[in-house]
C-alpha cells in the first residue's frame, strides 16, 4: 500500500460466529497482542448479538467494532432489520454492506447495496462496500465490467467527501471461504483498477484517499505478500480474523509492510 497517503485497515469479519463468550474470549485474547499497533486500523466486524458485548471490552483499546448489515430505512415495519442509527447510537463505527454472501444468499442488489451505503454514511456510519466478481464472470473476461458497474451503481449519489468515509473491499467471489486466494498480482490489478474507475468517477486525489482492501482467503501466511502492493491498502478476513494469533500475524504483516 502506498503509506504516504493512506493507512491500512485490516477488519475481521466474523459472519455467522461466535457467542457472546466467545466473543468476549476473542477479543479480550486479541486486545493485548495488537496494543502496539500504530499503524494499521484494526476493525472486528461481528454479528449484531455480540456489537454491545464487543464495544464493552474493547472500549478504550485500538480495536474498532462493526457490524456486518444495516438496513436502509431509519426505522419502521421491516421485521428482523437493525437500522444504520441503531447502530451508531451504540458506538459501532463501521459496517461492512454488500458482502457476496449477502448478494448470493439474501438477494442483495447494487440498488439496496447503494441504499444502505447511503444510510451507512447519514448516520456516521463508515461503510465497508464489499464488490467482486464471480469465477464465471472472470473466465470469461469481464472482471472489469462487473467491478466497473459494481462502483458505479454501489456509489451512486455519494459526493467525493463521503467517498472518502468509504472502504471498498475487493473480494473474488471464488476466493471467499475456499482457500483459493488471488495471486497478489491478481488483488493488486483488481484493486488498481477500482482506484483508475474511482479517479475517473470523482477525481485522482479523491481516489487516492479511499481504502481499498482484498478479502478472499486472506491468511497469515500470504498477507505479506497481498498487502505489499501499491494498491492494497489491508484486509477483509473471514476465517483467519476469528483465530486471534492468525489475526495478528495479519495486523503485523500491515503494520510492517
Ligand atoms: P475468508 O477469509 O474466510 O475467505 O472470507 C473472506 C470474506 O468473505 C471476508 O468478508
Amino acid at each position: 500500500m502506498n503509506k504516504n497517503v493512506r493507512k491500512a485497515v485490516i477488519a475481521g469479519n466474523w459472519k455467522m460466529n461466535k457467542t457472546r463468550p466467545e466473543a468476549k474470549a476473542l477479543l479480550e485474547e486479541l486486545k493485548p497482542m495488537v496494543a502496539d499497533i500504530k499503524n494499521v486500523e484494526v476493525v472486528a466486524c461481528v454479528p449484531f448479538t455480540n456489537l454491545e458485548t464487543a464495544l464493552a471490552v474493547t472500549e478504550g483499546t485500538n480495536i474498532k467494532i462493526g457490524a456486518e448489515n444495516c438496513h436502509f430505512e431509519k426505522s419502521g415495519a421491516f421485521t428482523g432489520e437493525i437500522s444504520a442509527d441503531m447502530l451508531a447510537e451504540m458506538g459501532v463505527e463501521y459496517v461492512v454492506l454488500g458482502h457476496s454472501e449477502r448478494r448470493q444468499y439474501f438477494a442483495e442488489t447494487d440498488e439496496t447495496v447503494n441504499k444502505r451505503t447511503v444510510a451507512a454514511l447519514a448516520a456516521g456510519l463508515k461503510p465497508i462496500v464489499c464488490v467482486g466478481e464471480l469465477l464465471w464472470e472472470r473466465e470469461c473476461n469481464i472482471t472489469e465490467e462487473v467491478i466497473a458497474r459494481q462502483i458505479k451503481l454501489d456509489f451512486f449519489g455519494i459526493n467525493a467527501d463521503d467517498l472518502k468515509k468509504c472502504i471498498i473491499a475487493y473480494e473474488p467471489v471464488w476466493a471467499i471461504g475456499t482457500g483459493k486466494t488471488a495471486t497478489a498480482d491478481q488483488a493488486e490489478e483488481v484493486c488498481a483498477f477500482i482506484r483508475a474507475t474511482l479517479a475517473k468517477l470523482y477525481s485522482a486525489e479523491v481516489a487516492e484517499a479511499v481504502t481499498i482492501q482484498y478479502g478472499g482467503s486472506m491468511n497469515a501466511a500470504n498477507a505479506a505478500e497481498l498487502v505489499s502492493k501499491t494498491n492494497v491498502d489491508g484486509g477483509l478476513i473471514g476465517g483467519a480474523s476469528l483465530k486471534a494469533a492468525d489475526f495478528t500475524t495479519i495486523i503485523n504483516a500491515a503494520e510492517n509492510g
